[in-house]
C-alpha cells in the first residue's frame, strides 16, 4: 500500500510507522490519522511482525491534531463524524507499539505517543497538551492518559497552563521510558523493537493485555485476570519451549520467530 502522509517499512520482525507531513510539523489531520491505523493494523494481523516504531522526524514527532482542519468545523460536524474516534483502534493494537519521539510532541503528538506502550525519548523531545490555549481541551485522550501517566497534580499543571516539558522532566514525571542522544533515537528504538520482537508473540500479547488492564480494573480485578492470564500461558506452545530451553541451557526458538 503506498501512503499519502506516512512511511511504513520493515526490517525483519519490526516495522516501522514514519509521521511525513514535515511541512506542517507532522499535524495529525484525518487522512494521516487513517493512514496509522490502517498501517497499524494491518500490521497488527501480521504474525511476522512482533514490534511497530511509530516516529516523526527530527523537529517534531506531531506538533498535534491539524488545527487547519478543524477551524471551521461546527459542534454539529465533530459529533456527526465523531472526530478522533479511528484513534481508539490503533490504541487497541495488540502489537507492542514504541514511539520514538524527537522534537515536538504536542497535544495530540502527546497523545499518539501515549498510546504507544514503550515511549523512548530523543534528549530534544519536548511534550505538552496545548489545547487549552486554543479555547479546547485534549480529545484523543491527554485528560485521561496523561493523569494515569503522571498524576492528577502535574497532569493539571500541563492540561490547564499548556506549558511545554522537555525530555528530563517527562522521564523524572513517569512519561517516557528512556531518553536517549537525539542522534541515537532510531537506532535505541530498533535496538528496542528488535529485542521485543525475539519474544514469543502470544507471550507479548497477553503481557500487554495484562499491563493495560492496570488502566481498567481494581487491583483486585486485576491481579486475577493477571494470575489466571499467567496460567494461560502454560497453553502456549513457546512457554513449554522457553522453560524447556533454559533447563537444557540454550537459547529458545519459539514458534513466531
Ligand atoms: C496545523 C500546524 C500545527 C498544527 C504546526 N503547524 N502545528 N498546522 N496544526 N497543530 C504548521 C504551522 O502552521 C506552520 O505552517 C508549520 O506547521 C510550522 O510551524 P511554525 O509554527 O511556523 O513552527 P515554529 O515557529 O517552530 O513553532 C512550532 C510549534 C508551533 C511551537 C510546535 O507550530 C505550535 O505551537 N503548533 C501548535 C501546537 C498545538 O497547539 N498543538 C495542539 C493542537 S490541538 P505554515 O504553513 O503556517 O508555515 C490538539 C488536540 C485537539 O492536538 C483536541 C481538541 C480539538
Amino acid at each position: 500500500t503506498s501512503y499519502e502522509t506516512i512511511l511504513v517499512t520493515r526490517d525483519g520482525r519490526t516495522a516501522t510507522i514514519t509521521l511525513n507531513r514535515p511541512k506542517a510539523l507532522n499535524a495529525l489531520n484525518a487522512v494521516l490519522m487513517n493512514e496509522v491505523v490502517d498501517a497499524a493494523t494491518t500490521l497488527d494481523r501480521d504474525q511476522g511482525v512482533g514490534a511497530i516504531v511509530i516516529t516523526g522526524s527530527e523537529r517534531a514527532f506531531a506538533a498535534g491534531a491539524d488545527i487547519k482542519e478543524m477551524q471551521a468545523q461546527s459542534y454539529q460536524d465533530m459529533f456527526l463524524s465523531d472526530w478522533f474516534t479511528a484513534w481508539d483502534r490503533l490504541a487497541a493494537v495488540r502489537t507492542p507499539l514504541i514511539a520514538a519521539v524527537s522534537g515536538y510532541a504536542l497535544g495530540g503528538g502527546c497523545e499518539l505517543a501515549m498510546m504507544c506502550d514503550v515511549l523512548i525519548a530523543g534528549d530534544n523531545a519536548k511534550f505538552g497538551q496545548p489545547e487549552i490555549t486554543l479555547g479546547v481541551i485534549p480529545g484523543i485522550g491527554g485528560s485521561q492518559r496523561l493523569t494515569r501517566a503522571i498524576g492528577k497534580a502535574k497532569a493539571m499543571d500541563l492540561i490547564l497552563t499548556g506549558r511545554t516539558i522537555g525530555a528530563d522532566e517527562a522521564e523524572r514525571a513517569g512519561l517516557v521510558s528512556r531518553v536517549v542522544p537525539a542522534s541515537d533515537l532510531l537506532e535505541e528504538a530498533a535496538a528496542v523493537a528488535h529485542k521485543i520482537a525475539e519474544m514469543s508473540l502470544p507471550a507479548l500479547y497477553v503481557a500487554k493485555e495484562a499491563v493495560n488492564r492496570a488502566f481498567e480494573s481494581t487491583l483486585a480485578e486485576g491481579l486475577l485476570f493477571e494470575r489466571r492470564t499467567f496460567h494461560a500461558t502454560f497453553a502456549f506452545e513457546d512457554r513449554t519451549e522457553g522453560m524447556t530451553a533454559f533447563i537444557e541451557k540454550r537459547p529458545a526458538k519459539f514458534t513466531h520467530r
